[in-house]
């Protein structure tokens, strides 16, 4: 089974970001991580990560097209993009939103999620785990 995992601004900038929040990975050592992660639970991760909305978006369709699930962590997008809701909104297979950090327990502009009300679930808060727990999410939806 192949899962797309898309990440949004920002976040192939880790190693330049609060390490206190976002851990002290780099984009390509999260990425082996999710990679590896998937092997696990017998998934192939297709890990990709775009400052772009356009972009995003366009993925989301290849998604919708292709019936493939999503993890999706849209990191600023999550607070404001209904272009993102909407194309996430398409996806028919499962798609979870997951967050490194704890959105909740941050900013109050990151409070809201745009995408939360679209997706299968959200896991926030667990650094890199949160996206080794979606995986384990996504296989065992599929699975049922
Ligand atoms: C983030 C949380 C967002 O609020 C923020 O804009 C990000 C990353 C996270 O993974 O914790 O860029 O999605």
């Amino acid at each position: 089974m192949k899962v797309l995992v898309l990440n949004g601004p920002n976040l192939g900038r880790l190693d330049l970001r609060d390490s206190k929040i976002y851990g002290d990975l780099d984009f390509a050592a999260l990425t082996k991580l999710i990679v590896a992660s998937g092997i696990e639970v017998g998934i192939e991760c297709d890990v990709r990560q775009s400052d772009s909305e356009v972009e995003m978006i366009s993925w989301l369709h290849e998604a919708a097209d292709q019936k493939i699930p999503v993890i999706i962590n849209p990191a600023a997008f999550t607070h404001y993009s209904y272009a993102i809701r909407d194309a996430a909104d398409m996806v028919s297979a499962p798609l979870i939103e997951v967050h490194l950090s704890n959105p909740m327990s941050r900013e109050e502009f990151r409070h809201t999620s745009v995408i939360s009300g679209v997706a299968d679930g959200t896991i926030a808060g667990f650094g890199p785990d949160s996206y080794r727990l979606a995986l384990i999410a996504v296989s065992r939806m599929v699975k049922s």
